[in-house]
């Protein structure tokens, strides 16, 4: 778990109270193609959740990180696309600031750079500590306090097992956290009064 899932969460709550048939079409097709291209079954959340970091995770080299990545990202276009093309309402505003971080990882990650693949390199081993000492602990009912409680938690964990990140990754890193930031505000903003978090 991390700002990603956040984000995914937040969109999972949205898309399913989401009064519009056409955003909800458009996220079930979305979800189906990060089971698609991450190769695991759509009823399994985490994948949903940090299609992006599971990509990372899992993947052995770079080269086929970045084949995956860009992968996901035609898709990311696809969504957008969709998306826009329904009528306004919240749900389409939510969706729209929560796609901006996938847009913004997507353009930091077009092309393999000696920067980009640094980041892989980094961002697998930090996922890989960090899934071995943190826990994503979610009671089974919360409310959005405790949700950000226990998400704070694991953040400062994570924030503990401090990426070995060349200076170039790290700029790219950075880059990435601060578009999550940005986008999970903005969707926050949107999001506040409307929301229930989903339980597990
Ligand atoms: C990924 O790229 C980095 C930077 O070029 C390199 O140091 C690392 O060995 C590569 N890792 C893998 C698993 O391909």
């Amino acid at each position: 778990m991390n700002l990603f899932a956040t984000i995914s969460i937040l969109l999972l709550t949205v898309s399913s109270i989401s009064a519009q048939y056409c955003t909800a079409v458009c996220m079930t097709k979305f979800h189906r193609s990060i089971a698609d291209i991450t190769g695991i079954g759509s009823s399994e959340t985490t994948t949903m959740l940090a299609p992006f970091h599971k990509i990372i995770a899992n993947t052995e080299d770079n080269r086929s990180a970045h084949k995956q990545i860009r992968a996901l990202c035609q898709r990311v276009k696809s969504w957008e696309t969709c998306v826009r093309s329904c009528s306004r309402d919240s749900a389409r505003a939510i969706l729209l600031s929560s796609m901006e971080q996938w847009k913004k990882f997507c353009a930091l990650m077009r092309k393999p750079t000696r920067a980009s693949n640094e980041y892989l390199n980094c961002e697998r081993d930090h996922q890989q500590e960090v899934s071995k000492h943190c826990d994503a602990y979610m009671p089974t009912t919360f409310t959005i306090t405790v949700f950000c409680k226990s998400l704070e938690k694991y953040r400062d964990c994570s924030d503990r097992y401090m990426h070995r990140c060349s200076d170039e990754a790290f700029l790219v890193k950075k880059a990435i956290d601060d578009a999550i930031q940005h986008s999970f505000a903005k969707v926050l903003k949107f999001a506040t009064n409307r929301i229930r978090l989903p339980q597990r």
